[in-house]
């Protein structure tokens, strides 16, 4: 008897326009779905790295095994400040679709920007408030208001039950849970731990731009997250000063925020703080600007305006 040859998944079908998105998302609905099946979506920019594949297995098992799973790639022109990357951010739609084949993605919406934007530009806009003014909004401004625009149409285009995005774009996250509160749009927002490399990099498709003596120098970014967290005891004074003395201490990087947050607000934790936080980086290393993050459990730590018993 001859062993059974495994079987290759398929490919997900990949549609290009609204209507065709519509005809495969009407075709799902139309099949029978168990009541417990779920439309879960991973929206990405595409040059998919292990961090947006399992962003998509957690997608399935969101949707459940006849959900469908549906994940958007678009490099989205509103999000991209004058200067910044759009034209050189890594485009390779028949890799990604390889790639999308062994976890379990049933179909891709690969739009171009006249089929996510006919009229042009759009005049009406989401804005992410103060959430876009801080941080990433400080050095890049506009670009959270231009990712909300777009994540709310693509919910409006996919109408899923459930949409997964990455923890390592934290205030991202952050920002699109706060549209979905305040705005009452009908989509369960699902954070997904940061994957990184073996030497503790972050995945991001933006890695690829870096070369090798760029890519050590980066390191120093988890570095300095862990450092921070491991000073948790401390107080959030000595959380700061770790990750700054080993960001300070290393060559190659310059940084452009460190921040130790309330995650629900990105407000800065005052000096008392006791509770979660998330301690946030951004720097560039050579051209390439990169983001971290990394929680930091203050609840135990020690609070300097309490004099210790003796
Ligand atoms: O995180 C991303 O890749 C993008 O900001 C998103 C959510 C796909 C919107 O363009």
């Amino acid at each position: 008897m001859s062993a059974a040859t495994p079987t290759t998944p398929a490919p997900p079908a990949v549609v290009r326009s609204r209507e065709q998105l519509h005809d495969a998302l009407t075709s799902w609905t139309l099949s029978g779905p168990e009541p417990t099946d779920q439309r879960a979506v991973v929206m990405t920019m595409g040059a998919l790295h292990d961090g947006h594949l399992e962003l998509v297995r957690r997608a399935r098992e969101a949707a459940g095994p006849t959900g469908q799973v549906v994940v958007t790639i678009f490099v989205n022109p509103l999000q991209f400040g004058a200067g910044e990357d759009l034209d050189r951010y890594p485009r390779d739609l028949d890799g990604d679709v390889a790639k999308l084949a062994s976890v379990g993605a049933d179909l891709v919406f690969a739009p171009t920007p006249d089929v996510v934007y006919p009229d042009g530009d759009p005049i009406v806009r989401v804005s992410a408030g103060r959430v876009g003014e801080v941080l990433e909004g400080e050095s890049r401004p506009g670009h959270l208001d231009g990712v909300l625009t777009v994540v709310l149409k693509l919910m409006h285009l996919v109408r899923p039950d459930v949409a997964l995005f990455g923890e390592k774009d934290a205030q991202q996250l952050l920002a699109v849970r706060r549209m979905v509160r305040d705005l009452d749009v009908d989509v369960e927002v699902l954070g997904v731990p940061i994957v990184r490399e073996p030497d503790g990099l972050a995945m991001s498709s933006r890695n690829a731009y870096l070369s090798d003596n760029e890519r050590s120098a980066a390191l120093a970014l988890s570095r300095a997250l862990r450092a921070g967290a491991d000073a948790a005891d401390g107080g959030p004074q000595a959380v700061l000063a770790a990750a700054s003395g080993i960001l300070e201490g290393a060559g190659g990087v310059e940084v452009d925020y460190l921040a130790l947050v309330d995650p629900t607000t990105v407000d800065p934790v005052p000096a008392d703080f006791r509770g979660s936080a998330l301690l946030l980086v951004a720097a560039r290393a050579g051209a390439t600007r990169l983001i971290d993050n990394q929680a930091v459990d203050l609840a135990g730590s020690a609070n300097p305006q309490e004099k210790p018993s003796d």
